[in-house]
């Protein structure tokens, strides 16, 4: 980052002494007013619950435009790369910053196909899960669980560790979210087949049986490469921030990635293109396009504590760009498939143009995001809701292991310790139990 002629001065009404802050400037996005010294100096903290203004850190990865709805991983336009590019690319551009040529890709590609199977005893370590337990709930522990499997690449200082935590980490979270699929539905699992793609790969182990042979439908691959493409990255988002958190303490990768996996969980953040569905269902049962006026009001009337879910976003202020490539996605796999007269993606077109058209929704900003869509897409190539996020999980575990290596390999990188504004009880004594 470069320092900017910009200068920050805060002044006191109080009469103390103003204070002048350094400004940097990034290549592109807001600057920054560098308040490090702020305690230091005045014995005050800043304070933004929620980091609505905070840059927690400086980072080349991913950047968003959120008020021209544009995403950028390494400078390249996701529209670019979800066009012209496959996930296994787009995985070697976050983690090593360039595009691979066709020499690099095949590298890549054959070391993650030869990372994909999972030590055997992780399929014991399952079994102690109930049956109907959420395919999150499952992978948050088979990702946590990793860190009890891989001893020789725990140590997160060790550049080589966290290379091969990472190429482990990519390859098996498929053969992971397939095992947490197979066991809900109570069928053997399939193990990873070296000669298929990363997406053909987790729909053969999701999908295919024992019992007879399975062909991946180049379709429904190429949709499942584009939704991996899409969810790679998002900048500081919740779940990279509490895998950023998690790492500063210099825990193993596994662990880190895993909190990031609870983390995505929760329906605010990629919880929400399982919401998504659920809601679009809802609506259909309430009576589908013709119940869209009444869900909205009921969106509208704050008592109800309904949200429209898959719109909406801290940074987007327009279009997320990734929701319309989704949707795109949506009308290619949709007509293959022979589905073009998806109810549910009606519902959702006509949903969106509705909420777009509502001062609401207008006032605040509020477009789809990228969860809006996804769940349709994944719907029609017949993954289960429950599965969603686990799909999401997947997708974003590149993006996650990038940031964390960048926070890691910057030798000055501090331990994430944020502070407070205190309202509790000022001291007091504790009074003996009986006379309390
Ligand atoms: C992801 O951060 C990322 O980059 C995340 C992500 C990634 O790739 O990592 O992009 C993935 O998490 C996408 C977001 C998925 N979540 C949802 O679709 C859930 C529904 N959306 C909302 O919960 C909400 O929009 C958030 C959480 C996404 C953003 O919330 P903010 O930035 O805290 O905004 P806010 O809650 O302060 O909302 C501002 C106003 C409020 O109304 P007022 O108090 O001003 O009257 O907009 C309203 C909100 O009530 N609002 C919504 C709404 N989202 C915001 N009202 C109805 N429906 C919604 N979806």
């Amino acid at each position: 980052m470069k320092l900017a002629d910009n200068k920050a001065t805060l002044s006191f009404s109080n009469g103390s002494p103003n204070i002048e802050f350094p400004v940097y400037t990034g290549t592109i996005g807001p600057d920054v007013v560098d308040i490090r010294k702020l305690y230091a100096q005045t014995g005050m903290f800043t304070y933004d619950p929620g980091f609505m203004s905070t840059a927690a850190c400086e980072s080349g990865i991913t950047y968003i435009d959120g008020d021209k709805g544009e995403l950028l991983y390494r400078g390249y336009p996701i529209e670019q790369l979800a066009t012209n590019c496959d996930f296994m690319e787009t995985c070697y551009l976050l983690l090593y910053g360039s595009l691979p040529n066709q020499q690099e890709k095949t590298t890549f590609s054959d070391l993650v196909t030869n990372h994909t199977m999972v030590h055997d005893q992780m399929h014991n370590f399952v079994r102690g899960f109930r049956r109907d337990a959420h395919p999150m709930a499952i992978l948050t522990g088979l990702v946590g669980a990793m860190s009890a499997f891989y001893h020789d690449s725990t140590d997160i200082h060790n550049a080589e560790h966290r290379k091969i935590s990472a190429i482990r980490l990519i390859a098996k979270m498929p053969t992971l979210v397939a095992m947490a699929y197979k066991y809900n539905v109570g069928q053997p699992y399939m193990y990873p087949r070296n000669k298929l793609s990363y997406a053909g790969n987790l729909l053969h182990m999701m999908f295919a049986n024992p019992c007879e042979d399975y062909v991946v439908n180049p379709v429904i691959e190429k949709a499942l490469d584009r939704i991996f493409i899409l969810h790679a990255d998002h900048e500081q988002n919740a779940s990279t921030s509490t895998v950023r958190l998690c790492g500063s303490s210099g825990t193993n990768p596994f662990a880190a990635i895993a909190a990031g996996v609870a983390c995505l969980w929760g329906p605010a953040h990629g919880g929400a293109n399982e919401a998504a569905l659920k809601m679009l269902e809802e609506i259909q049962v309430m009576g589908g396009v013709d119940k869209i006026g009444e869900f909205i009001n009921q969106v509208k009337d704050k008592n109800s504590g309904i949200k429209l879910m898959g719109f909406g976003h801290r940074v987007y202020k327009n279009y997320d760009p990734r929701a319309k490539l989704m949707q795109e996605s949506c009308k290619e796999v949709l007509s293959a498939l022979g589905l073009e007269n998806d109810p549910l993606f009606k519902l959702a077109m006509a949903l969106e143009k509705i909420a777009l058209e509502d001062d609401y929704f207008v006032q605040r900003k509020l477009y789809p995001n990228v969860d809006f869509y996804s769940g349709i897409v994944q719907r029609a190539i017949g993954i289960p809701t429950s599965m969603f996020t686990a799909i999401f999980a997947l997708a974003r575990t590149v993006g996650w292991i990038a940031q964390l290596d960048e926070m890691i390999g910057d030798p000055d990188y501090k331990i994430g310790r944020p502070r407070q504004l205190f309202t509790g009880s000022s001291q007091r004594d504790v009074v003996a139990i009986a006379k309390r």
